[in-house]
């Protein structure tokens, strides 16, 4: 990671409170920039390092909280550098078992929320030259079994952020797509299970990163002028190629290995 490529930088983050969003704030905090952090519900002052740290209320399902949001930043800044929109819950159980109310609460923070923000904030990212990097996961790089709220309330931010990146090329704005592995954070605490109750599932038996881990690889991300979609690890890697090479053998190998997870 860069500290001077983050030197006097405005940095917007979504979903500070814990795991990769708070990691990435700690992170900035050790330099002298200004962030902007978006959290439902900031309950304690953070302290202070070298960072200015603005700490905003908003539920970035709330039309209400966003244009608070961008009324706030716009006071202190015509320019964001970078947005990270991190926020997001994520959602296990079956298809046939899903209620509607589900999805939509799921595309209301992860979608619809995440586009909101951006777009309030589009002017200030076009001044700056900017950059957009969303947190999907690896599960928005194809429709994983027991994820299909998850993994389509993800991967429909693909085609946005992809528009995003060809449109506003020519005023210099990038826009990176990131998908993360399993990662040792709340998420499996606080999403939803099929009918919209909190999930509060153990975390996954295999190998996890940290949020500081991701939250670095994150920072790296952003430092690279060629990101696209960036996946780092095997997980990533294999299904980010398998879904073009060989889908079908992919989806036997997610059926049997993830057979478990939708029984
Ligand atoms: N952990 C993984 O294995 C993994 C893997 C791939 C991708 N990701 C993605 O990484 C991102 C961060 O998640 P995490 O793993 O760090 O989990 P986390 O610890 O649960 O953090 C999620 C953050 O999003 C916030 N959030 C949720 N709903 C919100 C809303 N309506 N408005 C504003 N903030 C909201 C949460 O705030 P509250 O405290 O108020 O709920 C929290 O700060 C998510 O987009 C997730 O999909 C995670």
């Amino acid at each position: 990671m860069s500290q001077e490529f983050w030197e006097n930088k405005n940095v917007v983050i979504t979903g500070t409170s814990s795991g990769i969003g708070e990691a990435v704030l700690n992170e900035l905090n050790q330099i002298k920039c200004t962030v902007f952090a978006l959290d439902r519900s900031p309950a304690n002052e953070i302290a202070k390092k070298k960072a200015e740290i603005v700490q905003i209320k908003c539920d970035i399902s709330s039309d209400e909280d966003i244009s608070k949001a961008q009324e706030i930043i716009g006071k202190k800044t015509q320019k964001v550098d970078v947005l990270f929109n991190n926020a997001g819950i994520t959602t296990h159980g079956r298809f046939d078992k899903t209620d509607i109310s589900v999805f939509r609460k799921s595309f209301d923070i992860n979608f619809f929320g995440t586009v909101n923000l951006t777009l309030k904030l589009i002017e200030f990212i076009k001044n700056a030259k900017g950059a957009i990097i969303t947190t999907s996961t690896v599960s928005g790089l194809y429709g994983i079994p027991g994820r299909a709220v998850y993994s389509s309330s993800k991967s429909a931010l693909h085609a946005v952020f992809e528009s995003v990146r060809i449109e506003l090329s020519e005023y210099g704005v990038r826009s990176i797509i990131f998908c993360p592995p399993y990662t040792k954070t709340n998420l499996r605490t606080t999403g939803m299970d099929a009918k919209g109750n909190q999930l509060n599932e153990a975390q996954y038996s295999g190998k996890l990163l940290t949020p500081e881990e991701v939250a670095r690889e994150m920072m790296r991300a952003v430092e690279n002028p060629n990101s696209r979609l960036v996946t780092f690890d095997k997980s990533g890697k294999f299904v980010k190629w398998l879904r073009l090479f060989a889908p079908g053998f992919l989806e036997r190998f997610l059926f049997k290995k993830l057979y478990d997870d939708f029984h």
